[in-house]
């Protein structure tokens, strides 16, 4: 067990890399269409809830035990849990990380495909005074064969190995010092134009009045779910980034940093869409395609609308390509670390792997009718729809809930106490949080869906 040398060259640094893997898909692509789906105000409020109260203090959690151990996920959970006289079968979360990494990467290099295409489409004028039906049928006519998206989500794939394989993540991030506040400033001009030209108070009352009539349970665990995901949680991948984490950096303070900023750019994404969504009588529930059925109508009719669109699907891209970076590496670095391949080797491996295992998403996208699975009573799902289920809403979390007990039940006070280096309130509430709240609520949210329970 060689320890990690390397550290983030000051608290900056950290909290770049940290917020490029948690912004991308899941704030601009996934928060809005999911909230669409369940109902808006209530979903938001669960989804801010569950990102307080169970997200920051997992986060804490696996950057505790990365900065505690300094190793690499699965062997600085092993190494706090001998240090603290408990079994190593607790490395259990680390393998979850893996799979879950590998099989979120295979549907979103697809998804940041599509954003690739929106791009081109974007700076190329494509749409320029179109009406909302004919940018629908620009959607439609992306997804109507496989070879584009193939095209376009391995174009992600390869950039993805060939960074991971070279390890210049580094030189990477600090393009994220760009991007974040580029993101930042399109973000407050579409949010500016939709309030302007589109249906915003709509959008305001659809979006922070809750209605919990409109939420079911399964709403509830997709909230408690995203919260992980769009967190980067339960993947290992802060555990990683823990394990980097400068002497003398607030884990407590840079997590809520992390997390805020999360949000805020989630939020931002709905506020610029679904105005946009209700002035073109768009259903706020369409699903995946939302973002890029609704926000283009706006670029078509703004003043410089192509340079705006083109940028706009620009950050979305390399925001994504930030993520996918970081979900790359937990395979990469478990093929280098378990099966001792070389860097370039495990990231050619891991990269054919995403790649083929993205077909099943792009078929699923495209229409192929074997996709279409049966799951029980009238369920239906495309695999795509049964990965992003199966990874954001049970494997997500359930390893959270393993994180959880694990660090506030298991590991001994001392150690925690020390790493996490905060205030003793702080330290309680954190305690507090792992302990109680969020097992219990991951474990009612999952009885309640099984049946066990029926609230
Ligand atoms: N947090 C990323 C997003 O919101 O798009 C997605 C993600 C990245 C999930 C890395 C999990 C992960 F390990
Ligand atoms: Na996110």
């Amino acid at each position: 067990m060689s320890e990690y040398h390397g550290r983030w060259s000051n608290r900056f640094t950290y909290i770049l890399a940290a917020t490029g893997a948690a912004v991308g898909l899941g704030n601009i692509w996934k928060f809005p269409y999911i909230m669409g789906e369940n109902g808006g105000g209530a979903f938001v409020l669960v989804y801010l809830v569950c990102i307080a109260l169970i997200g920051v203090p997992v986060m804490m959690a696996e950057v505790m035990i990365g900065k505690y151990a300094r190793l690499a996920p699965s062997r600085s959970v092993v190494k706090l849990a001998r240090d603290t006289g408990r079994s190593s079968a607790w490395r259990v979360t680390g393998w979850g990380g893996v799979i879950a990494g590998f099989l979120i990467l295979s549907f979103y290099v697809v998804i940041a495909g599509w954003a690739v295409a929106y791009t081109w489409y974007g700076f190329s004028g494509s749409f320029t005074g179109r009406d909302a039906a004919e940018i629908g049928q620009l959607f439609a006519s992306l997804n109507a064969s496989p070879y584009p998206l193939l095209g376009w989500s391995g174009f992600i794939v390869l950039g993805t190995s060939i960074v991971v394989g070279k390890g210049v993540q580094k030189g990477l991030e600090k393009a994220v010092n760009y991007m974040m506040p580029v993101l930042f400033l399109l973000l407050t001009i579409m949010v500016i134009y939709a309030a302007n030209t589109g249906e915003f108070a709509e959008a305001v009352r659809f979006m922070f009045e809750p209605d919990f009539s409109k939420l079911s349970w399964n709403g509830v665990l997709i909230a408690l779910g995203h919260s992980f995901f769009t967190l980067s949680l339960a993947s290992g991948i802060m555990i990683m980034y823990g394990a980097y984490l400068p002497e003398g950096t607030s884990l407590v303070k840079t997590s809520v940093y992390i997390a805020m900023m999360d949000t805020l750019v989630a939020l931002m994404a709905g506020l610029a869409i679904f105005p946009v969504v209700f002035a073109n009588g768009l259903p706020a529930g369409a699903g995946p395609g939302l973002i890029f059925q609704s926000l283009p109508i706006a670029f078509g009719q703004m003043p410089l609308g192509s340079l705006f669109g083109g940028s706009f699907f620009l950050m979305v891209v390399v925001a994504a390509f930030t993520s996918s970076i970081a979900l790359i590496e937990s395979s990469v670095a478990w093929l280098v670390e378990h099966r001792g391949l070389q860097r370039w080797q495990a990231a050619t491996l891991a990269g054919l792997g995403i790649w083929l295992m993205s077909l099943l998403t792009v078929f699923s996208l495209t229409g192929a009718e074997w996709t279409i699975l049966s799951l029980w009573g009238d369920l239906r799902m495309s695999f795509f729809d049964l990965l992003d289920y199966v990874t954001a809403n049970i494997l997500l979390p359930l390893g959270g809930l393993i994180i959880s007990v694990f660090s506030a039940w298991a590991v001994k006070e001392e150690i925690s106490r020390e790493t996490l280096a905060t205030t003793d309130g702080l330290y309680r509430l954190w305690q507090v949080c792992l302990r109680y709240i969020a097992p219990v609520s991951i474990s009612l949210v999952f009885l309640n869906l099984i049946g066990v329970l029926n609230l």
